[in-house]
């Protein structure tokens, strides 16, 4: 049977693990959007994943979520990566961005922009802005003349990506960002090629990974997806026929993998893995939920036909997590006060496991 310590190939990388850092916002990027010192030494710290995601980074000003975020639009912003992919290739590792455009999950406070999507339908939530939650926004609705400007978005950050040294990127389709947006039946009531039947609400999906994949190339290109996740309100009908037919058409494209949360029943998902012929990550716990991703849950995964399996909140607080779950060392908890607080407390100062003599 696989075990998360054997090897895979991803893409061009020959992974030593199977263990993935998931993607997870840190909000402790400088003025700018840029990544700082401390973000290489937390990445660097990690680097014995088989690969790390990071956290989710802006395409453009419009589509930051929430302050603090690091973005990969400007060159300022690519300077400031090569700092971090240098410190995690120097450690041995590899790592993807996770390029995330937050759609209607914004505020003006936080861009200086009305937030868009792909209908002026306001999330279902208050949104973080620089004084504090405040109830999510009204989007303004995007033209049909912007829908592909906006798929084109995730490439140019690709691109970018790669100029600051990053091995991929994965786009972030998942958890009611905006292409989770634009596959929900409640957050995308346009009458147009965007929204409607399944075929239509997959395919700002599909371009943007198309664009992608022209940019930097399949095997750097990869996406995140929660089928039938009810994040910031969102609502996905026909959840097997749309995720599939999304699946079906992402199978033209040979990508890195296809990152899936456990938000749909387990056979919806075993169903899903079947349809996708590439690696599939699974991230096999519902995200935020009590329940952190595990050993347990991992190798229940593996045999279900995940080829890797990402782990939340276990890495945050576990740099060594590899050599913890290789040599069943107890794994230290996670303290959300400082998911989201800013400085190095919680994020640096999590130690590897201390043997005592
Ligand atoms: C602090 C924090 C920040 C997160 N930020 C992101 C993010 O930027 N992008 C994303 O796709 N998921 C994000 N997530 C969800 C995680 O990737 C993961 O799905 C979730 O934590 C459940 O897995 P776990 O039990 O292994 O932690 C975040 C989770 C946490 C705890």
């Amino acid at each position: 049977m696989t075990t998360l310590f054997d090897r895979h190939r991803l893409g061009g990388l020959e992974l030593p693990n199977r263990i993935v850092m998931a993607p997870m916002s840190r909000v402790r990027a400088a003025a700018g959007g840029l990544a700082t010192p401390s973000m290489a030494a937390y990445y660097a710290q990690r680097a014995t994943a088989g690969l790390i995601v990071t956290e989710g980074v802006q395409p453009n000003l419009v589509g930051q979520s929430n302050p603090g975020t690091p973005g990969l639009h400007t060159d300022e912003q690519v300077a400031s990566w090569q700092s971090v992919t240098d410190a995690v290739h120097t450690n041995g590792g590899r790592v993807f961005a996770q390029v995330m455009h937050g759609g209607r999950v914004s505020h003006p406070d936080t861009t200086g922009l009305q937030p868009v999507g792909p209908s002026a339908i306001a999330a279902v939530g208050e949104v973080f802005t620089p004084t504090g939650p405040q109830p999510a926004p009204v989007p303004r609705a995007l033209e049909l003349s912007e829908v592909p400007e906006q798929a084109r978005s995730y490439a140019d950050a690709a691109r970018r990506a790669v100029d600051a040294g990053f091995d991929g990127v994965e786009l972030h389709g998942a958890n009611g960002y905006l292409i989770s947006q634009f596959l929900s039946s409640n957050a995308n009531l346009r009458t147009d090629s965007y929204g409607g039947p399944i075929a239509h609400r997959i395919r700002f999906a599909v371009e943007a990974v198309a664009a992608t994949v022209d940019a930097v190339g399949a095997a750097r290109t990869a996406i995140r997806l929660s089928p039938g996740g009810t994040f910031w309100g969102i609502e996905e009908k026909e959840v097997p026929e749309l995720s599939g037919a999304l699946l079906t058409e992402l199978a033209r494209f040979d990508l890195a993998y296809v990152h899936l949360t456990a938000t749909a029943a387990e056979e919806v998902l075993v169903g899903l893995r079947r349809a996708w012929p590439g690696s599939l990550v699974v991230n096999p716990v519902m995200p935020m939920g009590p329940k952190q991703t595990d050993r347990a849950a991992a190798d229940h995964w593996l045999g279900l036909g995940a080829d890797l399996i990402s782990f939340g909140r276990a890495f945050l607080a576990n740099p060594d997590l590899v050599e913890r779950l290789r040599t069943g060392l107890p794994l230290a908890p996670a303290d959300p006060d400082t998911f989201y607080q800013g400085g190095d407390t919680g994020y640096l100062t999590y130690p590897a496991y201390q043997h005592t003599a």
